[in-house]
């Protein structure tokens, strides 16, 4: 066991299982642990690091801002919050207002309030039901963990808030049958990250859509992991031609400064009044600053960069996943965000190849227990892509799952 592992379990909550490594330095897509030892880094800070480690811009934004004015509350205008504000609604297509708060749990707890705050008003006060889908997640905190469609994680912390259901991920017809009288919104990924990078049928987004348009409910799309340009887009729902009335984001948002936002439209933020919601560090001006500088560098990534280094990415996988030793092998994902799922019967587990992958300088991580994620950062160059392909190739082929 590594020295940190060790007084780590004297101090802090058991709560996460991590492999025997401890990282120091970060620049670009690479990382170094504390012995010097280079690794690349293929998931990116669970889809986080979108601009890469220790950006130029991005460091210099924080560490201006850091420096001139760290925190006045939410008492106070301040300028950051209202650039980025204006940036995010710009890039939903305007008529929205955002809130702002820390992470992602907070980005779609600030949504469930204004659903529930437009629907009382418009709907009805029993107008309170979130629908959600099998599989989803959403957050830990005990309204988003009510969302989240995975009962294991969410059973041991029951009694949760109600009002919440859950539709099989995908299924239009099912989603058109939970809505009624008591609904206020639908909530969904656009792509289900932690359920392993699951990417629905043609036209489910665009039928959810439509349903929900006519059922006069609000669609919240969850664009925490999925969005900030993931995908190719900057919105994965873009890809789908549509326009929720509500997404939230967090994660790649300010290059790993806490930060979360709910876009909502005019119609759906104009519900609330002073004092429904509010956060003491939400719209903090460091945060707001870090992803200013964050949103100049993932923007122009998206005029080509992500489709052609996503391409080779995917094009690699597949080769990888037809030498899988697995009938079930699959490759599921979009841009620079995927899912190499080594099947059910594969000789060997997810962990397993995360593990040998990582004492070969590759870092990526077990989404499921058959599937490996990879959400490198965006700014990753093709030679990159390359070699982080040849290190998981070696790392299949050491645990028996690859040819
Ligand atoms: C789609 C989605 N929603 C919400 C969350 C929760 O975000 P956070 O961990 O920042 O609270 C996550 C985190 O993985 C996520 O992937």
């Amino acid at each position: 066991m590594i020295d940190i592992a060790a007084r780590e379990a004297a101090v802090l909550w058991p709560t996460y299982l991590r492999p025997q490594v401890e990282f120091v330095r970060g620049e670009g897509v690479v990382l170094w642990d504390v012995h010097g030892r280079e690794y690349l880094d293929f998931l990116g800070g669970i889809a986080v690091v979108a601009a890469g480690h220790a950006h130029p811009k991005v460091v210099a934004a924080v560490a201006g801002q850091l420096a001139t004015l760290g925190h006045t509350s939410n008492l106070y205008f301040t300028g950051p919050q209202v650039d980025l504000a204006e940036r995010l609604v710009d890039r939903f297509g305007g008529g929205a207002k955002v809130f702002l708060s820390n992470s992602g749990a907070e980005a779609n707890e600030a949504a469930i309030k204004v659903a529930r705050r437009w629907a009382k008003a418009s709907r009805g006060e029993r107008a309170i039901g979130i629908v959600a889908a099998v599989g989803g997640f959403h957050g830990r905190t005990l309204g988003t963990l009510a969302a989240t469609g995975k009962p294991s994680i969410r059973e041991p912390f029951e009694p949760l808030p109600p009002g919440f259901s859950h539709v099989p991920f995908g299924d239009a017809r099912a989603l058109a049958a939970a809505i009624g009288p008591d609904t206020a919104a639908v909530l969904l990924e656009p792509i289900q990250g932690e359920a392993g990078i699951r990417v629905p049928p043609d036209g489910y987004l665009a039928a959810a859509r439509e349903i929900t348009a006519e059922a006069g409910v609000l669609l919240i799309m969850d664009e925490i992991q999925s969005g900030m340009g993931r995908t190719g887009r900057f919105f994965a729902h873009q890809h789908a031609g549509i326009r929720p009335d509500v997404v939230t984001m967090a994660k790649a948002l300010a290059s790993g400064y806490p930060i979360g936002a709910t876009i909502a439209v005019d119609e759906v933020s104009n519900a609330i009044r002073p004092g429904d919601h509010g956060s003491t560090f939400g719209g903090n001006p460091v945060a707001c600053a870090a992803a200013l500088a964050t949103l100049d560098v993932i923007e122009p990534l998206l005029e080509g960069h992500v489709d052609r280094v996503g391409g080779r990415l995917a094009g690699g996988l597949l080769e990888l996943r037809d030498r899988v030793d697995s009938p079930g092998a699959e490759l599921r994902g979009a841009g620079l965000w995927y899912a190499l799922d080594l099947g059910e019967h594969a000789p060997a587990s997810a962990r397993e190849v995360a593990l040998a992958a990582l004492s070969r300088g590759l870092v990526v991580n077990p989404v499921t227990e058959t599937a490996l994620r990879l959400a490198p950062p965006l700014v990753i160059e093709e030679a990159d892509i390359d070699e982080g392909l040849l290190r998981l190739a070696g790392a299949l082929q050491e645990v028996g799952a690859c040819r």
